[in-house]
């Protein structure tokens, strides 16, 4: 499952493994894992050698269980703290570099291939972490859409309501993310185009397990 933020793609993923009775992974909280690392050691973050090598060792887990969140650093609890802004900010700078990608690839492909049936969210899944996915959809939306979206979330956690900054922020991040040298977001050939600005959850539910139906035989 790849696409932009603000697809709803994280509620949908982790509905999606739950209907299936599959494991999940979220690999972009595992760029969030390796920037709130490289944050702590107050690397410089222009300078992606130190990025690469702060991350080398990176002390870190994560759970497969749709209904249990479980994210740690250290083997402290950072769920929380991974979504804050510093992270968020810092985040496009740490995935962007090689090494990193590198590395956090190969954990998702040993995660992936311990599992009978995994739904793996990022942006990279189709095209590059498992190029042979039974099935891969690229989830997509409006960019006013998915800042909408965030601003919601945004005001529903008490975080403030500002739209028009969370739609500059969307499309900075939509521009980082879709013009980086390695791994630029991009759909895979072979996905399942589906762009949720005009449907909510339960539709886009629906409208996947049509496409996992028809594409694995599954119920
Ligand atoms: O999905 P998210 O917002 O938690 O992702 C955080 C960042 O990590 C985002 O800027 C893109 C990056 N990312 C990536 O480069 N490759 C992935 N497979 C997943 C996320």
């Amino acid at each position: 499952m790849d696409g932009p933020s603000g697809t709803g793609k994280s509620t949908v993923s982790k509905r999606l493994a739950q209907h299936l009775g599959a494991a999940y992974l979220d690999t972009g909280a595992m760029y969030r894992i390796a920037t709130l690392h490289a944050l702590r050691r107050g690397t410089d973050l222009t300078d992606p050698a130190a990025i690469a090598a702060v991350t080398a060792g990176l002390p870190w887990s994560i759970g497969t269980d749709p209904t249990v969140e479980d994210i740690r650093l250290d083997g402290d609890d950072v769920r929380e703290v991974i979504r804050g802004a510093e992270v968020t900010a810092a985040v496009s700078a740490v995935s962007a570099v090689p090494e990193v990608r590198t590395l956090l690839v190969e954990a998702q492909q040993r995660l992936g291939r311990a599992e009978r049936r995994v739904v793996i969210e990022g942006r990279d899944i189709g095209t590059v972490v498992f190029p042979d996915a039974h099935v891969k959809i690229f989830l997509t939306a409006s960019a006013e859409a998915r800042a909408h979206r965030r601003n919601n979330q945004n005001i529903a956690e008490g975080r403030g309501d500002d739209y028009e900054a969370v739609l500059a922020a969307v499309q900075r991040r939509d521009h980082l993310d879709s013009t980086r040298a390695v791994s630029p977001l991009r759909a895979a050939d072979d996905a399942v185009v589906v762009d949720t600005s005009d449907m909510n959850i339960d539709e886009v539910i629906a409208a996947l397990l049509a496409v996992v139906a028809e594409q694995t035989g599954a119920k």
